[in-house]
This record gives structure tokens, sequence and C-alpha cells, in this order.
């Protein structure tokens, strides 16, 4: 007994001395000055959903519109770790485009580009392949939820957050807006960059997640709110698509999942169902949940439902039209995703050059010399 409690105090005292340098290590990197640059990713794979959009999407415009230095990769590499038919994902690669600038993603101003033509992600990836373990792979959450149901289990799906950390380091990216799904993901990154400058010196500053407030971290399933809408699972009425049509919307909000009763109120410990529903309200309004249940008092759920498929219907058509015009003309797409995948590749030639110094020792140039100098603006 002594001897497992000594075991559990040594250990915890071994994560806190660990979380204590790490803690000083950031703050190092932190004095070291890399400019702020954002960076970050989405799977061509379908019609994107709300928890997509207000998870990811919509904080890319605001941080873009805000001014900030803006890196939109459409992950098509992450993409084909489950197989793909390749004309179904070319079409689903004009389809995201489509879709990130009718939502307000600005090509001028950020770079929107295809990760698969800036070959330096998979070869940063493979270096940082050589300093991760296979033991701390195997934890990630969306690994284990994947490969679930896999007879064989392909290896790209086992590394595919290394490829995420390369695309994230490649860049020398400093803020990573994502949902809450991804923020393990992240932290692999800043582990590879930890490991990295202590190996090689100091290359890459420590990316901070950016994890939405909590009403868009995580949008629920519409037919199993314990669980997070996401675009692979097996009932369509689970999710509600930026692309739905109106009366598909209509029908989806209607047959949501809620509970039996039928007051309006905000407990999203108690109401996961309800509770979802006035979060997607009140993300598309800006109303409090307060607020949406106090104008909510006189309506059941049903009716509620109602009022809440009239906003989303409202919210969403302008965006799905746009997306049905821009879809259209695929030859504008491919423009813009060349001039994305140029201006990508101009700043992930720095660090990649400044990467095989260090671990090569090739003399390709002065890397201490080598700075940050490639602009996103
Ligand atoms: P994916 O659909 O997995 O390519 O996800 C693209 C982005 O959307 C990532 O930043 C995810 O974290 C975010 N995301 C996906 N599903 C949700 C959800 N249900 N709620 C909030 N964010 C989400
Ligand atoms: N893996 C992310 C997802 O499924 C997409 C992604 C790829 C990404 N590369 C990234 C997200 C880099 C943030 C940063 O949602």
């Amino acid at each position: 007994m002594l001897k497992i409690l000594r075991v559990a105090v040594c250990s915890e005292r071994t994560r806190m001395a660990r979380s204590e340098r790490f803690r000083k290590y950031c703050n190092q990197v932190a004095d070291i000055e890399y400019p702020k640059r954002i960076f970050s990713g989405i799977q061509p794979t379908g019609s994107v959903h709300l928890g997509n959009y207000f998870g990811a999407i919509q904080r890319w415009v605001e941080l873009q519109n805000s001014g900030e230095a803006v890196l939109c990769s459409i992950a098509d590499l992450h993409s084909i770790t489950l197989p793909q038919d390749p004309q179904k994902l070319r079409e689903n690669v004009m389809l995201i485009t489509a879709t990130l600038l009718a939502c307000g993603i600005d090509f001028k101003k950020s770079i929107l580009f295809e990760q698969s033509k800036v070959s330096m992600h998979t070869e940063l990836c493979w270096v940082l392949c050589t300093i991760t373990t296979m033991a701390r792979l195997a934890h990630l959450p969306q690994f284990k939820e994947k490969s679930e149901s896999l007879k064989n289990v392909p290896l790209g799906l086992f590394i595919y957050p290394v490829l995420q950390a390369a695309d994230i380091l490649l860049y020398k990216a400093t803020h990573v807006p994502v949902g809450q799904d991804q923020a393990q993901h992240i932290q692999l990154a800043q582990d590879l960059a930890q490991i990295f400058n202590r190996k090689f010196g100091q290359t890459f500053p420590i990316p901070h997640a950016l994890i939405s407030d909590n009403r868009s971290q995580k949008i629920k399933s519409l037919r199993e709110p314990t669980k997070k809408m996401s675009k692979s699972h097996t009932d369509s009425k689970s999710r509600l698509n930026i692309l739905d049509e109106p009366d598909v919307l209509l029908e989806k909000i209607k047959k949501s999942v809620t509970d039996f009763t039928s007051e309006i109120t905000y407990e999203p410990d108690k109401r996961q169902g309800v509770s979802n529903l006035i979060n997607i309200h009140s993300l598309f309004t800006g109303k409090t949940p307060e607020e949406i249940c106090k104008e909510a008092a006189s309506l059941n759920t049903g009716q509620y439902k109602l009022l809440l498929a009239d906003i989303v219907i409202e919210k969403l058509s302008p965006i799905r039209n746009n997306i049905l015009r821009l879809t259209k003309e695929p030859a504008y797409l491919n423009e813009i995703l060349k001039e994305g995948a140029d201006r990508a590749t101009e700043l992930a030639t720095n660090c990649w050059t400044e990467v095989i110094g260090k671990v090569f020792g090739n003399d390709l140039r002065d890397v201490k010399n080598v700075k940050n100098t490639a602009k996103v603006m």
C-alpha cells in the first residue's frame, strides 16, 4: 500500500515539476519575438455543419477582420487518412473553398490554400515523426474514436496529429483557433515544438490553442445531444449543414431530440437537447440564453423549434446562395487556391530551410540569420 502511495506521490511530483518546467519554458519562448500568426485547417469532407461554422470558421473570419494574419488550410492530406474517391475529393475541395469564401474568408487578407500543394507539410511531418513516440499518439481521442470501428487501421490515421503539428509549426503559427475536440492535437504540437527546440535550438514558437467560448466550442448532435455534432455521424439528421435546404433544416430541427419537459429552460448539464438548441439560437442572434428563455416563456419545445428553424433558415440562406453561386466558378476557385499555395510556399520555405539546416547540418544558408521575414499580409 505504502509503495503504491509513494509511486502516486512521486508521479504527482514529477507531473508538477514537468508542468512547472513547461510553464517556465513557455515564458522564455514568449520573450522571443514571434509575429502573431494564426493557422487553422479544415478537412474537405463534405458540407460543413454548424459545429464547424461556430467552432472554427466564424472565429477565423473574426480574427481576419480584426486585422490578424490568418492562414486557412484545406486539409486534404488529413482527409485521405480515411478512403476518399479522388473525383469526390476534388469536388469537396471546391465546395469547402466556396464555403470558406461565402462565410467571409477574404483571400486577399488571409492565405487560403490546399495543404497538399505545399509539399513541406509532409516533409516536416516526417522530421517530427522522428521525435514523436507511439505511446504519445496512441492515447489521442480522435485516433481512438476513428480507429475503433476499423479492422485494419491505416498508419496515416495514427500519425494524423503529427501532420497537424507540422501544419502549424511550418508557419511558426502562434495561435490556432479550433473547437474543443482539437485541444489535445494542439497540445501535441506544443510538445513537439518544445522537443524540437530543445534538441536543435530555438526554432518554433509554442502555438496556443484559441478555443472558443463555452457555447461554440462544442455544438452537440441533434440526435444524441451528449455527443458533438460531427460530419462522420451516420445519421444525417444529427447535424445542420450550411448547405441544407430550408425544408431540410426545418425537418431536422423539428425532429431534434429533447426531453419530456415542455418549458424552455437553459440547463446544459441536465437538459442537453433543448440547451443545445438555445446555444445555436444564441450564437446566431447574439442574445444570451437567459434572454432567449425569457422570450420563449410562453412556448413549448415544439413551438420553440419552429421559431428556431425560422432563425436558422434566415441566417443560413444568404451563405447557402453564395456557396451555390461560387461552386459554379471552379476556375475562379482554383485561381484563388493557386495564389494561396504560392503565398503559403513562400512562408513555409523560410522555416523549412531553417529546419533542414538544423537537422541535417546543411549549410543552405546561415541559419542564425533566418528571420520570419515573409509576410502573410
Ligand atoms: P473537422 O470537421 O473535423 O474538419 O473540423 C473542423 C473544425 O471544426 C475544427 O476546428 C473542429 O474543432 C471544429 N468542430 C468540429 N465539430 C465541432 C463541433 N461539434 N462543435 C464545435 N467545433 C467543432
Ligand atoms: N485536424 C483538424 C480537424 O479535423 C483539421 C486540421 C488540419 C487543423 N490541420 C490543422 C486544425 C492545423 C488546426 C491546425 O478539425
